[in-house]
């Protein structure tokens, strides 16, 4: 085959790859011959895949962030990569400012959030509201979204039942973590919170301790998406962690004065959050 169709192939392979959504962090490697599947004409979405002359990259340019985040989250709704799509009542994709400088991110959804398909809408969202209020912001002003999309259950066959919520386990969150990534780099915020070991575990390093890496801020590094910009992200206690031992506020907000004091901001004394 001429090297010029081959490249044609390459390009045809790669603009119709199901997942490649953002930029696949390997180079992909020439193969002898590629088998090209015909399908339908893309329909007009939000994102455009082009080929990168200097790398055989596929480059994502976004023509409309509100739009490309949309149908993600119509991805996300439908969604059943994992078992927790099948025992699902919503999805919960995440919600908030899409230009916001500051994004938040927890496990994954619980009882109320998997009835509401909002994020942490239950105790444990209104304590993060206090805490966002704390920050000097209002909720609406963030972003908030988990690291999985869906009800993690321990006995998925009785959804009614309360407490029974578990965390999501690591297939799942490998399975859902191209959505949390797609957010991110859509988004684009300067900072991440990491909400819990979950989250922080997931989004900074595998640490066997998340005492290890709470507190501090990390740079941010995806594996399949790229942000068009360096994210920093510092991880602290879960809000439900803080509602079960609330000895730990003081510390949460210790590390939350850390990122504040990062972004160049006053904390709101007023509102502090060990009061809440
Ligand atoms: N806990 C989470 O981690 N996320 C939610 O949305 C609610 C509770």
């Amino acid at each position: 085959m001429k090297a010029r169709d081959l490249a044609k192939e390459l390009k045809n392979y790669l603009l119709h790859e199901e997942e490649g959504f953002f930029i696949a962090k390997k180079p992909l490697k020439k193969k002898k011959a590629v088998t090209v599947k015909t399908e339908p004409a893309a329909k007009k979405t939000a994102v455009k895949k082009v080929m990168d002359k200097a790398t055989p990259k596929v480059k994502t340019v976004v023509k409309d962030k509100a739009a490309a985040l949309a149908e993600l989250a119509e991805q996300i709704t439908k969604c059943t990569r994992c078992e927790l799509g099948k025992t699902r009542i919503k999805a919960v994709p995440g919600e908030g400012n899409i230009n916001t400088k500051l994004m938040f991110i927890g496990e994954g959804p619980g009882f109320d959030e998997d009835r509401q398909g909002r994020p942490f809408v239950g105790r444990a969202g209104q304590l993060l509201d206090k805490i966002i209020a704390a920050m000097g912001f209002k909720r609406e002003e963030v972003f908030i979204a988990n690291m999985v999309k869906c009800h993690p259950m321990k006995e998925p066959n009785n959804p009614e039942k309360h407490g029974n919520d578990r965390a999501p386990n690591q297939e799942e969150i490998a399975l859902c973590r191209r959505y949390i990534e797609q957010q991110i780099a859509l988004i684009s915020p300067d900072f991440i919170v990491a909400l819990g070991s979950v989250a922080g575990r997931s989004l900074i390093k595998d640490v066997p301790t998340f005492s290890a890496i709470r507190g501090k801020i990390y740079d941010l590094d995806l594996t399949y998406a790229t942000p068009s910009k360096p994210i920093k992200i510092l991880a602290t206690f879960h809000p439900a962690a803080l509602l079960r031992n609330p000895a730990w506020k003081k510390d949460a907000w210790a590390d939350l004065k850390i990122l504040l004091t990062a972004m160049g901001r006053e904390p709101n004394t007023k509102n502090d959050v060990k009061q809440g």
